[in-house]
This record gives C-alpha cells, sequence and structure tokens, in this order.
C-alpha cells in the first residue's frame, strides 16, 4: 500500500495525486532518536516547487469544496479504517522516527482513527441555518437569511514532532470535512510519520491535489509558506517560540495556534495521595515527558509534602526505562539538544539548593526520570518547560501562593487541582489562567471532542473537533428579501 511513497529510503511529497521527487533531488537525512541509525530521506523543495504545490491545491479545492459532505465525510471514514489495518507498520514507524513508546505508538494510531471518524461524524453536523428578520425591532417576516457554512479555502497544517500522525489529522480531518484542501508542513523529526498518514487520506479516495505535502525545514521554507498570498488559514503546532513568529508575520490570515505549557498540578491537603501520586506520574512521564500537557510542576501544600513526595518517587522507580518496546515507558528524547536543555535546567536548580530525589542519570539521549524538590521561584525550572522526564516539586503554604505561582507563568495550557472538596476546586478553576482545569486528573488533551486550548504563551483559537470544523469554516449569509 506504501511503496508509492518512496524509493529505497527516499521519500517523496504528495502533489496531485502523485508522489513526486524534488527537482534538486536535494534531501534531509533522518536519524532514530533510538540508535541513530539512518529512518529516510525527506525531500527539500524550492520555493519555485511550493508555488506550484499551492496552485495546485487552489485548483483542486474548487470542486472539493462542492463535493457533498456525505462524500467528504466517506472518505474520512475510509481513511480511519485503513490506518487502523495498518496500526502495526504505522506504529513501528514512530518507534523508530521519534523513539515512541510502543504503548503511546499503538495508542496514537488507534486514536487517530478515532479522531478522523468522529470528525467525519461532527462534520455532518455543522449545519447551515436560517434566522428570520421579524425577531428583530423594526422588522417583519419579509426578509430571511439563510446562513451556510463554507471552507476558508487552503490550509497550512504544520504539525510537531511529538504526535507527527494525532497532530497532522487533528488538523487535516477537520479541514477536509468542512471542505478546505490542505498543504501540510510535517515536522522534520516525525516527516516520514506524517507522509505514510498523507497516503492513508490518499489511498481513501481524497481527490488529487486535495490534501499535498511539503517537506523540509520549517527554519528554512516555514517564512515563505506562512507568507504565501494563497494560504487563507493557518493551524500550527509546536513551541511558543515558532508560533509567536509566526503570529509576527501572518498578516491577515486567520490561524489556530497549540503552543508549549508549564501545566502545574496543584495538590491540597485533603487530597486522595495515592490516586494523586499515580495521576502525576502518568501526566508528567508519559512518552518521556514530551508532551506539551504534560504535567510540568507541583504546586503542594507543605503539611503534605513529604507524603506526596515518598508516593511519587514510589510510582516512579515502577516506571521502564529503554528503547521502544512494550511495557517501556521512558524513552530516548528527540534529539541531544533536547537531552542536554532539560540536564541544563537539572543543573540550574541543584546548584541553587533544589534536590534529587530520584533520577538525574543520563545514556546518551535517554534520561532517567527525574523528581526534584525543593524547587523554588527563583529556578528556571520552576518557569521554563523542559519537554522531558524532570518534575519539580514546589512547596507553598496556601492555596492563594499556588494560585499566585500558577497564574504567573507566561503559559496558560492546562491546571490539575487534586482535593475531595468540590466547591475549593471549582473556586480554584475559576481563578487559574488556562484553558482547561483537571479536576482529580493528570493534564490532558483527550477526549478529542473536549474543547483543548491555551491562552497567553499556550496558543490562540480553540481545538476539539468541532471547534476545530468551526475554526476552519465561515458563515456565508445570503439574506432573502420578500415583496410581501
Ligand atoms: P517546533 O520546533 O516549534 O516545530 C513545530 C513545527 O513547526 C515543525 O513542523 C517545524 O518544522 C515547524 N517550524 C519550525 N520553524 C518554523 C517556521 N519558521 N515557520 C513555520 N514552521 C516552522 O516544535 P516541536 O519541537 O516540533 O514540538 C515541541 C514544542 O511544541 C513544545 O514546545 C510543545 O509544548 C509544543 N507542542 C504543543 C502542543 C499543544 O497541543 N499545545 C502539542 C505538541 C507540541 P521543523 O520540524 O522542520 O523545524
Ligand atoms: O503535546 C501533544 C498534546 O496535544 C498533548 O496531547 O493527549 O498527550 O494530552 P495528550
Amino acid at each position: 500500500m506504501f511503496e508509492r511513497i518512496h524509493k529505497g529510503n527516499v521519500y517523496f511529497n504528495l502533489v496531485n495525486g502523485e508522489w513526486v521527487e524534488c527537482l534538486s533531488k536535494k534531501s534531509l537525512e533522518i536519524f532514530s532518536p533510538v540508535d541513530n541509525s539512518l529512518v529516510g530521506k525527506t525531500q527539500l523543495l524550492s520555493r519555485e516547487e511550493i508555488d506550484d504545490i499551492i496552485m495546485n491545491s487552489k485548483q483542486a479545492q474548487k470542486a472539493w469544496r462542492d463535493t457533498p459532505l456525505s462524500q467528504r465525510a466517506k472518505i474520512l471514514e475510509r481513511a480511519a479504517d485503513i490506518l487502523e489495518e495498518n496500526i502495526e507498520l504505522l506504529s513501528k514507524i514512530l518507534e523508530t522516527e521519534i523513539a515512541k513508546d510502543t504503548d503511546s505508538a499503538v495508542s496514537e494510531v488507534k486514536r487517530t482513527a478515532d479522531f478522523i471518524r468522529f470528525t467525519a461524524n461532527e462534520g455532518m453536523h455543522v449545519q447551515s441555518e436560517a434566522i428570520g428578520a421579524e425577531q428583530f425591532p423594526g422588522f417583519k417576516k419579509n426578509k430571511i437569511s439563510y446562513v451556510a457554512r463554507i471552507p476558508l479555502g487552503i490550509v497550512l497544517a504544520i504539525s510537531p514532532f511529538n504526535y507527527p500522525i494525532n497532530l497532522t489529522a487533528s488538523k487535516v480531518a477537520p479541514a477536509l470535512i468542512a471542505g478546505n484542501s490542505v498543504i501540510l508542513k510535517p515536522p522534520t523529526q516525525g516527516a516520514i510519520s506524517a507522509l505514510y498518514l498523507a497516503e492513508v487520506f490518499h489511498q481513501a479516495g481524497l481527490p488529487a491535489g486535495i490534501l499535498n505535502t511539503v517537506t523540509g525545514r520549517g527554519s528554512e521554507i516555514g517564512d515563505y509558506l506562512i507568507t504565501h498570498k494563497e494560504i487563507n488559514f493557518i493551524n500550527f503546532t509546536g513551541s511558543t517560540v515558532v508560533g509567536r513568529h509566526i503570529a509576527q508575520i501572518a498578516g491577515m490570515v486567520p490561524m489556530l495556534m497549540e503552543l508549549g505549557g508549564k501545566d502545574a498540578a496543584i495538590v491540597l491537603e485533603d487530597a486522595d495521595l495515592s490516586m494523586t501520586a499515580k495521576n502525576i506520574v502518568a501526566g508528567a512521564y508519559s512518552y518521556s515527558g514530551q508532551r506539551c500537557t504534560a504535567v510540568k510542576r507541583i504546586l503542594v501544600m507543605n503539611a503534605i509534602a513529604d507524603q506526596l513526595v515518598e508516593l511519587i518517587e514510589e510510582e516512579i522507580k515502577l516506571l521502564k526505562v529503554g528503547n521502544p518496546a512494550k511495557g517501556i515507558q521512558i524513552t530516548p528524547l528527540i534529539s541531544t539538544q533536547a537531552a542536554d536543555f532539560v540536564e541544563e535546567l537539572i543543573k540550574e536548580s541543584v546548584e541553587k539548593g533544589a534536590k534529587i530525589v530520584i533520577g538525574n542519570r543520563r545514556e546518551g539521549n535517554l534520561l532517567y526520570p527525574t523528581l526534584i524538590d525543593y524547587v523554588t521561584t527563583d529556578m528556571r525550572l520552576a518557569w521554563e518547560e523542559p519537554f522531558g522526564p524532570v518534575l519539580p516539586i514546589l512547596r507553598v503554604n496556601d492555596i492563594e501562593e499556588a494560585i499566585d505561582i500558577a497564574n504567573r507563568s507566561e503559559y496558560g495550557l492546562q491546571s490539575s487541582v487534586f482535593t475531595k472538596n468540590i466547591d475549593l476546586a471549582f473556586m480554584i478553576a475559576n481563578r487559574l489562567e488556562v484553558g482547561t482545569v483537571q479536576i482529580n486528573n493528570k493534564t490532558e488533551r483527550g477526549p478529542d471532542h473536549f474543547p483543548f486550548l491555551g491562552v497567553k504563551s499556550s496558543g490562540m483559537g480553540t481545538q476539539g473537533i468541532r471547534y476545530s470544523v468551526e475554526a476552519m469554516s465561515r458563515p456565508k449569509a445570503i439574506v432573502i428579501n420578500l415583496n410581501s
């Protein structure tokens, strides 16, 4: 099924329904973070080639927007089936290309199939409506507005390395069901996984040109793509640094952005500490902490801090460390630079007096799960996003201090509150400046039809299936004026 997408270890781009080699034949070598073996080579496209690919997308979208919604939905449903039929192959590619542990890799593919299916169904219910004028003072029944929902045109989808299949589909599927065509710029590390997904959509019957891919370093072709005059919407997931840059140069193009996070778990004296510790460890260390919604700091009341630290340490000891395989949770980080950065934050906090409870051990890009106690607000680890398996404990005197530290973060993705007092949980939740508050649960994006959003430096706009379909479409009002 996937033999078209590459020749040997060179992976092409999907353009107008064909897998084509770039004119320069220049390519980028992708090495596995697991063992530094060559995974494959992806192509470096020129601006002229990007222009042609975007013009093809524009032309193809004209027919796609008029394709009946039920037909668009059927193609998405078929894509979901094909994903599930290839879950073994695709999860293995994720393990190799981004060192995702087996359980998380299988879950990413399965979740993506569920996402696409749900999107197909949800898209059928983003309906048109008719509004009568007479509700408004001074107007009569002789004026009716027929409000249709129409696509925006070409959506530029840019996805991150840590979910190259799921966070590509979370842009592509809602864009397609809304009637847009898509230009996909996958992450360099993760591009091969995303190219397989593109072929899944093609094999599902997506017409030529509706999904085209453009591979290459974001730092080299990103600005050209972002500022291209034919792009009608930008759907970006990635770091805050890049997101800010994109927002600065994009001009009037509407966009959806999911950026960095520093999700805090606030733990009150009456919390069920055993449940809390299990949630915190799952939230902080899955996929080695390389999740935007990972639990990235603990704000715990002094009175129960020692107990909680002990329980978290016990849970960490149960984590399995190694290369991606069944039952392994902690795998090598995406790059040496990423591992260096995490180590830098750990070192700085220890130099300033923080205490390593467990971990702080490295073998190549493999960092052992690390818990650091007595982290204070003068340390970088209290504020910066490590994107690795390290968790700082900040001990606080009371709820006010916890809310203050939580809200002083530049980020505002999610927070957790652990307590048995639901009134108190709601009071705290209402004061936290984030997109989502989880009560008695780890921070997480799923289920994927829930609204998912970041505020402040964590993003703009709202994802979540229906929200994404609405973001990548717009009302078109046709007002009927009757003579009577
Ligand atoms: P990244 O370095 O920002 O890259 C994200 C995507 O942007 C990649 O496809 C990248 O391409 C591309 N890119 C880079 N520079 C660009 C430019 N100038 N113009 C256009 N595109 C450009 O992020 P990452 O390392 O892949 O992911 C980790 C970060 O993303 C973390 O901060 C994490 O918190 C955040 N993230 C957030 C969410 C969320 O839902 N909020 C989800 C996942 C990740 P290249 O790969 O070729 O550089
Ligand atoms: O970093 C990816 C972000 O979307 C988190 O997703 O489902 O792991 O919380 P999840």
